[in-house]
């Protein structure tokens, strides 16, 4: 008697675990490890992770290297969500960044970039966003805040599905890209796996002022933090249909109307010839 119940019991428990790990596949979302799943790309001994689960992540700056890191997966499609808070003080000349991208070997590669350039105290970070497809970029848009990003961690998504690619702070939209193949576009990333990347490095020769302004090395380290990285790739989630609502749209309004600095779509003076085909489109 005691045997078989022992045996129920063990059985019991392998049935449960099974369950357990099989929630925890078809889920695809949880908190990201930045111990196992993500590994340094660059600047190995500056990459430092922290907190229970490595949870938090600091990259540093200093004038022998950047650093970065990026997911040892790759996806196709799904939303990321990461809290940051960037270099704070004098942070002009460098840049932190958070991006997807495939393989960069293949010189077709496809990426989606968020890009925050420092600027001296006082002076609003610039957030740069692009989209390349198959190698081709030329789709920025810029941004200033209406915060001052240094001071607290704020959410900084990317939500990329079939039908279109939204940047996000703090759930406002800034940004959409469309996916215009119905009427013949075929500018869009949608069949390369794209890895999460994130970086900090010194880019003093363009980034700040046009590369007035150049880094302040007495200031340095200088540090970048991420954390609680949330990835969510269920086909059955709502980033997949994740579209504008009217208070949303709103919302993106009030950005492009107060804080959007530079819109390639308008930029008369580069495309003399001709604008890429989906700024006709109009924006949202
Ligand atoms: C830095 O500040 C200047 C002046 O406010 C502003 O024009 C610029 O967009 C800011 N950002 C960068 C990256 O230069």
């Amino acid at each position: 008697m005691g045997t078989r119940h022992d045996n129920n019991v063990i059985v019991l428990e392998v049935v449960t675990a099974v369950v357990v790990a099989l929630m925890l596949c078809t889920t695809a979302y949880g908190l990201g490890n930045f111990n196992t799943d993500f590994e340094p790309t660059f600047g190995g001994p500056r990459v430092r992770v922290s907190g229970p689960g490595g949870q938090q992540l600091a990259l540093t700056l200093d004038r022998g290297s950047g650093s970065g890191f990026r997911s040892k997966r790759e996806y196709l499609f799904g939303r990321i969500d990461m809290q940051m808070k960037f270099v704070s003080g004098n942070s002009a000349g460098t840049v932190t960044t958070l991006y997807l991208s495939s393989d960069q070997s293949t010189g077709r590669h496809d990426e989606i970039d968020f890009e925050f350039l420092g600027n001296v105290s006082g002076q609003p970070y610039t957030i740069h966003t692009n989209v390349f497809s198959q190698g081709q970029g030329n789709r920025e848009q810029q941004f200033h805040l209406w915060f001052d990003p240094s001071l607290n961690f704020h959410t900084y998504s990317i939500v990329w599905n079939p039908k279109l690619i939204m940047f996000l702070v703090d759930e406002t939209p800034l940004r959409i890209f469309r996916n215009y193949e119905n009427k013949g576009i075929t500018f869009f990333p949608k069949i390369q796996q794209q890895r999460i990347y994130a970086s900090l490095w010194n880019a003093d020769d363009w980034a700040t002022q046009g590369g007035l302004v150049k880094t302040d090395w007495s200031k340095a380290p200088f540090t970048a933090y991420y954390r609680n990285v949330n990835i969510n790739t269920a086909r059955n989630g709502r980033w997949m249909t994740h579209d504008l609502d009217a208070n949303s749209r709103r919302k993106l309004r009030w950005v492009q109307r107060n804080y959007m600095i530079y819109n390639y779509c308008t930029d008369w003076k580069r495309f003399s010839q001709a604008f890429p085909p989906e700024c006709k489109h109009g924006f949202e």
